[in-house]
């Protein structure tokens, strides 16, 4: 079987079109507040990418440039400042942080009603007990590339690889609320590609390049590759062996222009949520 080309960049930027329209309806600009800290390469493109893609939405964006040296007390102060402030309906902090900082804390700063990534302990607790309020942009950017293919995840056998707190863990809970039967495979899982076989759905989601190999991959699935990885040579690669796997895949993400471009959509659509629900 030869895969089908699940195009995120269209899909996402169909999606931005369809909510800045909604944004013009709704007669209010949504404001978005970054936070970077540091000089994290990725993250510079990234939160560049954002700003710009909020702007285009028609939402307020502005981002927090701080050294990476800048003490913790400060950044928990900034991030009161943008809880307290009007004009915020969604605040982020772009990780990963320099070291000596705590994501675990700076994150538990942010008021859960603003906070767009779903990362916060009330969010994240939400989302693990079945009740989806904001939740996580990148695997909520998959299950909108998943509804693209027709995929019913009821009864769906899927294999999430990777159990980061941004992508795998809150991706797992997602398909498992859809009542898909999960397997969470990570670096410690035996035989992992015996069980990837096992899956109608795969989203890779471990960092490594080229991890999922065709013989992971059972005949006719869906394979999402979250994976952005940064080769020796400047080349960006996914977790998934792309040339082999669509040999056998029903469905599959390129990488660049898979899942990525879906991240800032779902981000944006988020911020529009947020900022819905602050005005209700
Ligand atoms: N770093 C990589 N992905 C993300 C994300 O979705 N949100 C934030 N805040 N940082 C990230």
């Amino acid at each position: 079987m030869t895969a089908r080309l699940l195009d995120g960049k269209a899909i996402a930027a169909r999606r931005r079109a369809a909510l800045a329209a909604r944004i013009r309806e709704a007669g209010f600009t949504p404001g978005l507040a970054v936070i970077r800290v540091g000089e994290d390469p990725a993250s510079a493109v990234y939160v560049r990418n954002k700003a710009r893609a909020a702007r285009e939405a028609g939402i307020a964006a502005t981002t927090h440039h701080l050294p990476a040296e800048t003490p913790e007390a400060e950044l928990l102060a900034l991030i009161a400042r943008l809880n307290a402030d009007a004009a915020v309906d969604a605040l982020l902090v772009q990780l990963p942080l320099p070291a000596g900082l705590s994501a675990e804390r700076l994150i538990a700063a942010i008021d859960p009603a603003k906070d767009v990534d779903g990362f916060h302990p009330v969010n994240a607790g939400h989302l693990a007990l079945g009740m989806e309020g904001i939740v996580p942009c990148t695997p909520a950017g998959v299950l909108a590339l998943i509804a693209e293919t027709g995929l019913d995840l009821k009864g769906a056998r899927a294999a999430v690889i990777g159990r980061s707190r941004i992508v795998g863990r809150p991706m797992a809970l997602l398909l498992l609320n859809r009542d898909a039967t999960v397997t969470l495979i990570h670096s410690r899982s035996r035989d992992p590609a015996a069980l990837c076989r096992e899956a109608d759905l795969v989203v890779a989601a471990a960092g490594k390049p080229g991890l999922v190999g065709a013989e992971w991959i059972r005949e006719g699935a869906v394979v999402i590759d979250v994976g952005i990885n940064r080769l020796p040579d400047g080349r960006l690669v996914g977790d998934v062996d792309f040339a082999a796997c669509a040999e056998r895949a029903s469905w599959i993400t390129p990488v660049p222009g898979g899942v990525g471009p879906m991240t800032i959509a779902l981000l944006l659509e988020n911020t529009f949520t947020l900022a819905l629900a602050r005005r209700r």
